[in-house]
């Protein structure tokens, strides 16, 4: 998958110890790792480092809140964040993502499912005998279809939920899991209207490669969508 996409600006948010981030700078991205814990990014940075990979920027920040720079990310991988979180937390988390990739550049997200057995466990006290360990962690199990809902502005590659193996710990047992990778579409935003945001996203795109002529066109068709007709003559 990393090797049909350009290399460039990688965000891995909710890394943890980080199974990606490594991955990731291997294939020369550029990496902006982002976890609130600072256990998980300090044992990542050590490895890291032990490796040589240098690409890496670290935060500590909570993904509730981080400014992300729009249209900046050429990947996002977010495995598993969304379901850590109440439902309206996880819907606003997902438009910052969706915002934050390029045009062309691709998301992966990954989520636990309503059919994980977590999701039917009963409450800590009434508990007698050991349920999926997710239930610790999961704020939030998705329905069948949620995932693919929340991006559909993406073109997706891969949509599945599956009953994914685990035998990392403990008894082997299954987990429920919904698995998305999808491509920002180029003019997306002047598809659905949303004029501004194209004007937003062209100028970047404008920044990073200035040689493109189809750049200046889009934009320009931006500007007579929002009726600017000064802005787009100043601008050429
Ligand atoms: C299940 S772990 C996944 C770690 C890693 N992505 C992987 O695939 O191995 C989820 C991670 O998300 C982090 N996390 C959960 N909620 C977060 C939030 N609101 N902001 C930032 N990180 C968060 C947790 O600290 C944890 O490291």
């Amino acid at each position: 998958m990393l090797r049909l996409f350009p290399q460039g600006e990688a965000l891995d948010i909710g890394s943890g110890e980080g199974r990606n981030t490594p991955l990731l700078a291997r294939y020369g991205y550029h990496v902006h790792t982002v976890d609130y814990s600072s256990e998980g990014l300090h044992k990542l940075e050590r490895y890291a480092r032990s490796k040589d990979l240098n690409n890496i920027k670290y935060s500590i920040e909570d993904a509730r809140t981080i400014q992300l720079e729009p249209n900046f990310y050429d990947a996002i991988i977010a495995v598993p964040l969304l379901d850590h979180m109440n439902e309206e937390e996880g819907r606003k988390v997902a438009s910052s993502l969706l915002k934050a990739v390029k045009s062309s550049g691709f998301i992966f997200i990954e989520v636990f499912t309503r059919q994980d057995p977590g999701a039917k466990a009963p409450a800590q006290s009434e508990r007698t005998e050991t349920v999926s360990e997710t239930a610790s962690f999961v704020k939030h199990y998705f329905e069948e279809d949620e995932l693919v809902s929340w991006f559909s502005e993406l073109k997706i590659l891969l949509y599945e939920e599956i009953m994914k193996y685990d035998d990392s710990h403990g008894e082997p047992h299954y987990h429920g899991v919904a698995r998305l990778i999808g491509v920002k579409p180029r003019n997306i935003y002047y598809k659905l209207k949303r004029y501004e945001e194209a004007l937003t996203d062209y100028t970047r795109a404008i920044e990073l490669d200035p040689e493109e002529a189809w750049f200046y066109n889009d934009r320009a068709n931006a500007y007579i969508a929002l009726e600017k007709y000064e802005d787009d003559t100043n601008q050429l």
